[in-house]
């Protein structure tokens, strides 16, 4: 682990949401491996306590707490709670997302709003109950995906609702720019080894063709996302507001091709 060293959030509490596994959980290793006090969630309490574990560090033992995004009164609780006990939050992370690979005439309608539900109002649920709690200066970054910028068969509820989180990213990046909040998302590409790839691209035929599809001819790992949040978090972005950073080897700038 070479890139994140030069990171240092020593004295600072970071929170990610949807940080029990995946990419999200690779952020969040990065940010307990450069000294922060870390906050984590998702909805399955054995999936928190394994994370707590592997999250804690010499700044304290991570907070853990298990919460559907898709319930405001659950997210606004937990982050009050790990601000009482903690202290305002530096720096939070907003990964949480559900998503299937199907054709939009095989959609339910709920099927679509499982979706809308997790996550576009999962991430102004968690936004807004970040608000209160956020210290200023402050970083919240939200994990969007290429589907938020180009369409793309079979994922028309992802596209819809990851669209709508971009929107969320740069409305409140204006509206709270005057109070020392910076909001930005991060796009990462395609990531090996995750959840959200192995429903995308199941075979391996499949992944070969998602990697020749990536400008640099390569799938990405946790830490290459990782990297883009620690930068936007850290001093070094402390100018950037508003943002779509895609840490991706170039696929959404070579036009994303799924292999379905
Ligand atoms: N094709 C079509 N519809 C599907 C589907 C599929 N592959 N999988 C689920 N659905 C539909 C269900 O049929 C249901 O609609 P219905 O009530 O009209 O039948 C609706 O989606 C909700 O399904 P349910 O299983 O109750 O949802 P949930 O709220 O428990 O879970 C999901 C949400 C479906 C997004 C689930 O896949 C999930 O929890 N994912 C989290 C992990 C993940 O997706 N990681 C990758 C992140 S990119
Ligand atoms: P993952 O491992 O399934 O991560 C999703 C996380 O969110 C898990 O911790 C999950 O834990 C939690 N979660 C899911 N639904 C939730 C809900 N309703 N409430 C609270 N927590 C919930 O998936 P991943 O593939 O690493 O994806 C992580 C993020 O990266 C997502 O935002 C995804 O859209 C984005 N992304 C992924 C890729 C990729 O290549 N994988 C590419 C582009 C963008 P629980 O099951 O315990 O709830």
């Amino acid at each position: 682990m070479t890139g994140t060293a030069s990171f240092d959030f020593t004295g600072k509490n970071v929170f990610v949401v949807g940080g029990t596994s995946g990419i999200n959980l690779g952020i969040a290793e990065a940010f307990s491996r450069a000294g922060a006090r870390m906050g984590v969630a998702s909805r399955k309490q054995d999936k928190v306590d394994a994370a707590v574990e592997k999250l804690s560090n010499d700044a304290g033992k991570a907070l853990g707490y298990a919460f559907d995004v898709r319930s405001f009164e659950d997210v606004s609780a937990a982050l009050n709670d790990f601000a009482e006990k903690a202290g305002k939050i530096d720096v939070l992370i907003s990964g949480a997302a559900g998503n299937f690979p199907a054709p939009a005439v095989a959609i339910s309608p709920n099927g679509f709003k499982s979706v809308i539900d997790i996550d576009l109002m999962g991430t102004f649920h968690v936004m807004r109950a970040a608000h209160p709690n956020m210290a200023r200066p402050g970083s919240l970054i939200n994990i969007s995906a290429p589907q938020a910028v180009q369409a793309m068969p079979f994922q028309v509820h992802v596209c819809a609702a990851k669209a709508g989180v971009d929107m969320i990213t740069k409305c409140l990046a204006i509206e709270w720019g005057p109070d020392n909040l910076r909001v930005n998302s991060v796009i990462p590409g395609p990531i090996d080894g995750t959840e959200g790839m192995d429903r995308l691209a199941p075979t391996e035929k499949m992944r070969e063709k998602v990697i020749q599809s990536v400008p640099m001819k390569r799938m990405g790992d946790p830490e290459d996302v990782a990297l883009a949040c620690l930068y936007l978090a850290s001093d070094a972005g402390r100018y950037v507001n508003g943002q779509i950073l895609a840490a991706d080897g170039g696929w959404v700038a070579g036009g994303v091709q799924l292999p379905m």
